[in-house]
C-alpha cells in the first residue's frame, strides 16, 4: 500500500488480471481500476482487477459513476510528477456512496477533486473532501466539474480579481480549464481573448463566450503574432494572462501583458518553462508572474464549499454549462489520455464505470 496514494488505494492483484479482460465475473472483494504499472505513455495504463479498497476514518466508500480526466494524470502516468509505481491514476469523480462518515449516508451522490485512484469501480473519498451533489445536477456533469471548475474558479476569483473590465488571454480556450474559465470571466464582466491550437477548435471557445479567439497554428511564429495580435485588440496590453500551455506559449504570452499586468502560468500541457531570467520583468513593464495550484486554494473546507457553492450556483442559473466533449468507458482510460495529449479533445473528459 502506497502513502502516496491514499489509504484506501487498492493494490495490484497480479492473478485477477487476466480473468478481468477475459470478461469472467469478478469474484466478491474485488473491483476493476485502471492501474499504471510503470511511468510511460498511455500504454502503460492496464484494466486490471483489484481487492476492494477500503475506507479509513473520516472516509466514504463511493460505487464509481463517471471519473474526470485531467491533464495532472498524464503528467503523473509519465513521471513528470513524482508519482510512486504502480498506482490507480485519478483524483476527480463523482458517485454514489456506498458507506459513509461524517454526516454521508449510503445513497448519497458526492463528488471530488481530491480522491486519489479515482480510475475504479470503487474509489475511497475523504470525507472532508467530498461534495454533495444538488439534485439539479446529473453525475456526468458531477464527475466533470470539480478540478478544472475548482481551478478556473480560483485562477479568476483568488489569483487575479477577475471583474468588470479586466482584460485578460487565456490559453487552450477549447479545453477544460478554459472552457470553464471563459464563461466564469465572462460572467464576472471581463473581455476575454482566448487562443486555440487549430481552427476547428475555435467554435467551443466562442460558444463559451470568448471575445476573440486567437488560432495559434495560423501564425508562423507565435512569440512575434500572438503579442500583435492581442495587442491590436486591446492596445497596451491585457491585465492578466492564463497560460496553461507552459513551454510552447510562455514567451508569447509573457509578450501580451501591460506594464504593471500579471502572468498565471497554471500548467505545461506542451511541457514545462525553463528556467526564466526574472530580469525580463523588468523590461517586459515590471509585470508580475505566479505558478499557482489547486490545492492552495482548497485549504479549508469553508474554501472548498465556497468555490463549489459558487460553481453549481452558476449550473443552476444556466450561467455555466460544462461541455463533455469525451464519454468513454472507464477501461478506455489509454484512449482518453492518448486523445489528451494529442490535442484531440474539447471541453471535459470522462470515464464511465
Ligand atoms: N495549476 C492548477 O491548479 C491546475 C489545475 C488543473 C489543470 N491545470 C493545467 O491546466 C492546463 C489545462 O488542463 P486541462 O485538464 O483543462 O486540459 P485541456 O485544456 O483539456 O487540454 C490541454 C490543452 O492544452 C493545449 N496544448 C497545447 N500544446 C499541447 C501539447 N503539446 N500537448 C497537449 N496539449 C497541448 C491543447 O489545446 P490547443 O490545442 O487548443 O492548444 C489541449 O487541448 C494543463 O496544463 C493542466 O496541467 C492546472
Amino acid at each position: 500500500m502506497n502513502d502516496a496514494i491514499g489509504r484506501g488505494t487498492p493494490s495490484p492483484a497480479d492473478d485477477a488480471t487476466d480473468a478481468a479482460a477475459a470478461g469472467f465475473a469478478v469474484q466478491n472483494g474485488h473491483m476493476r481500476a485502471i492501474r499504471a504499472g510503470v511511468a510511460g505513455g498511455p500504454e502503460v495504463l492496464e484494466w486490471v482487477e483489484v481487492p476492494d479498497p477500503l475506507p479509513g476514518p473520516g472516509e466514504l466508500l463511493v460505487r464509481l459513476h463517471a471519473a474526470g480526466v485531467n491533464f495532472i494524470d498524464t503528467y503523473q502516468r509519465g513521471g513528470i510528477y513524482p508519482m510512486p509505481f504502480p498506482h490507480v491514476p485519478g483524483s476527480e469523480g463523482s458517485g454514489v456512496v456506498v458507506s459513509g462518515t461524517d454526516g454521508f449516508s449510503p445513497g448519497d451522490r458526492v463528488a471530488w477533486a481530491q480522491a486519489p485512484g479515482s480510475y475504479a469501480e470503487l474509489v475511497v473519498v475523504p470525507a472532508a473532501r467530498a461534495l454533495r451533489v444538488p439534485d439539479t445536477v446529473e453525475l456526468d456533469t458531477a464527475a466533470a466539474l470539480p478540478l478544472q471548475g475548482l481551478t478556473a474558479h480560483y485562477l479568476l476569483r483568488s489569483t487575479f480579481p477577475v471583474g468588470e473590465g479586466t482584460t485578460m488571454l487565456i490559453t487552450g480556450g477549447a479545453g477544460g480549464v478554459g472552457h470553464l474559465a471563459i464563461q466564469i470571466a465572462k460572467a464576472l464582466g471581463a473581455t476575454v481573448l482566448a487562443t486555440v491550437g487549430t481552427a476547428a477548435k475555435t467554435g467551443p471557445a466562442l460558444e463559451a463566450g470568448a471575445d476573440h479567439v486567437l488560432v495559434l497554428d495560423r501564425m508562423s511564429d507565435v512569440v512575434a503574432d500572438l503579442p500583435a495580435a492581442v495587442r491590436t485588440l486591446v492596445p497596451g496590453g491585457v491585465d492578466v494572462s492564463y497560460d496553461g500551455v507552459g513551454r510552447d506559449t510562455f514567451d508569447a504570452t509573457l509578450a501580451c501583458i501591460r506594464p504593471r499586468g500579471l502572468q498565471v502560468l497554471f500548467g505545461g500541457a506542451s511541457g514545462q518553462v525553463p528556467p526564466f531570467d526574472l530580469q525580463r520583468l523588468n523590461a517586459a513593464g515590471s509585470l508580475f508572474v505566479t505558478r499557482p495550484t489547486l490545492a492552495h486554494h482548497l485549504a479549508t473546507r469553508e474554501e472548498l464549499d465556497w468555490r463549489a457553492g459558487e460553481l453549481f450556483g452558476m449550473l443552476d442559473a444556466g450561467t455555466l454549462h460544462v461541455e463533455i466533449g469525451l464519454r468513454a468507458p472507464l477501461s478506455a482510460a489509454r484512449a482518453a489520455h492518448e486523445a489528451l495529449e494529442a490535442r484531440a479533445t474539447t471541453g471535459k473528459v470522462i470515464l464511465v464505470a
